[in-house]
């Protein structure tokens, strides 16, 4: 089966092209187009501009991923769309082009949840997974780009993006038990504020992360934070984080003169309540598999540390991040979520003439 895909929920424009074969996954064509140096102007994202761009980039996406490809609108058999949550002007501009085309194509047509998108990227072969066994074989690689590990269930996903921060179980394919989510600001806009605060553009989590890189041993004279991090629940917050840094700043003459120290303080304190409510998570839920999805799982630090966390506490566990292009906004994990849904729920979905039918909803719930 041949799946075509879009994604415009937030500033990128992208759609793709997956095939599956017998439960095989290639990814054909994975194109995006980027509005960031657009955004950058504005500090952060102006959902009417978003749209304005969507417009005009997502035919040239359409027909650059089927020429990638190779393939025409007949070789098409399910089109999938992100219907929300998201910016709905920007999400509106997918969600119609899907309609036209799964209209003048005469193809099905799927919505899928961006989040839901977001964790089956861990799907997508060439995920890195890491074993945490009993006793590993003597010389097994720790980290292995792996088509041949299975993921298997209780899964545990640790979702960071810019608009979500939570823990969610997965007992089986398709099906989600939030556990604990953020109270305020997701952690990636925390890290996008912090970096407008410290003058560094956006988006801030690259930014940050990349001056991080240029902490020197001369710490900050008061460490940030780490809110929650001794709350029984699995709930996260970022704001008073974000403030923190604003105080600080603002009583520090020196605070240019520390940006990187800034950097790698405000980043090491995301880290540690994120790895810490992961880790307690997994001790209460046993899971089999603990995965990273999101924007903010394209953070280096973030990967590492998790991955020293479970191979020091956890036995008998597979940690699974996706490649860092299939971290942040792409259309390759809307195919691929779409895949599942279509295989499993196929018979209770209403395929036929569903351009009719799909709803674009800025706050959809996963379920
Ligand atoms: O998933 P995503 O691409 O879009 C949303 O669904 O929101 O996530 C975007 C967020 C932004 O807040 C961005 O600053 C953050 O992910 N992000 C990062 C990194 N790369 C992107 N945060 C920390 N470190 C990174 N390397
Ligand atoms: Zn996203």
């Amino acid at each position: 089966m041949i799946i075509l895909s879009l994604e415009t929920s937030c500033d990128e424009t992208a759609c793709a092209i997956l095939e599956e074969k017998n439960g095989a996954f290639s990814v054909l064509a994975n194109i995006v187009s980027s509005q960031i140096a657009l955004h950058a102007t504005w500090g952060g994202v102006v959902p009417n501009l978003a749209a304005r761009e969507h417009l005009k980039n997502i035919m040239p996406v359409i027909d650059e991923a089927l020429k990638k490809a190779k393939l025409t609108s007949k070789n098409i058999d399910l089109i999938a769309v992100t219907n929300g949550p998201g910016l709905i002007p920007a999400l509106l501009i997918g969600v119609e082009t899907a309609k036209t085309l799964s209209y003048l194509w005469k193809k099905p047509l799927i919505g899928i949840h961006h989040i839901e998108g977001h964790i089956y990227a861990n799907f997508i072969p060439d995920k890195i997974c890491i074993e945490s066994k009993v006793n590993p074989p003597a010389g097994e690689a720790g980290s292995q780009k792996s088509k041949e590990i299975k993921i298997n269930f209780p899964i545990l996903c640790l979702v960071v993006s810019g608009g979500h921060t939570q823990l969610v179980l997965m007992k089986k394919h398709l099906s989600y038990e939030i556990i604990g989510e953020t109270q305020d600001d997701a952690v990636g806009e925390a890290f996008d504020k912090v970096a407008r605060i410290l003058g560094l553009g956006y988006p801030g989590g690259p930014a940050i992360a990349k001056v991080a890189l240029k902490a020197n041993s001369q710490k900050l004279k008061a460490s940030l934070p780490r809110p929650m991090i001794n709350s029984k629940d699995f709930n996260f917050s970022f704001s008073g984080l974000k403030t923190a840094v604003l105080y600080s700043v603002k009583k520090n003459p020196d605070y240019k003169l520390q940006i990187a120290n800034y950097c790698y303080e405000f980043q090491q304190a995301v880290c540690d309540v994120l790895i810490s409510k992961t880790m307690r998570a997994a001790k209460k839920y046993n899971p089999k598999t603990i995965m990273l999805a999101g924007g903010v799982s394209a953070n280096s630090e973030l990967r590492r540390q998790l991955g020293e966390a479970i191979k020091k506490d956890l036995l008998d566990i597979t940690y699974c991040i996706p490649e860092t292009k299939y971290s942040i906004d792409n259309a390759a994990m809307i195919a691929i979520a779409a895949s599942f849904r279509y295989k499993l729920k196929k018979n209770t979905l209403k395929l036929k003439n569903n351009w009719k039918n799909l709803e674009t909803n800025a706050n959809l719930k996963l379920n």
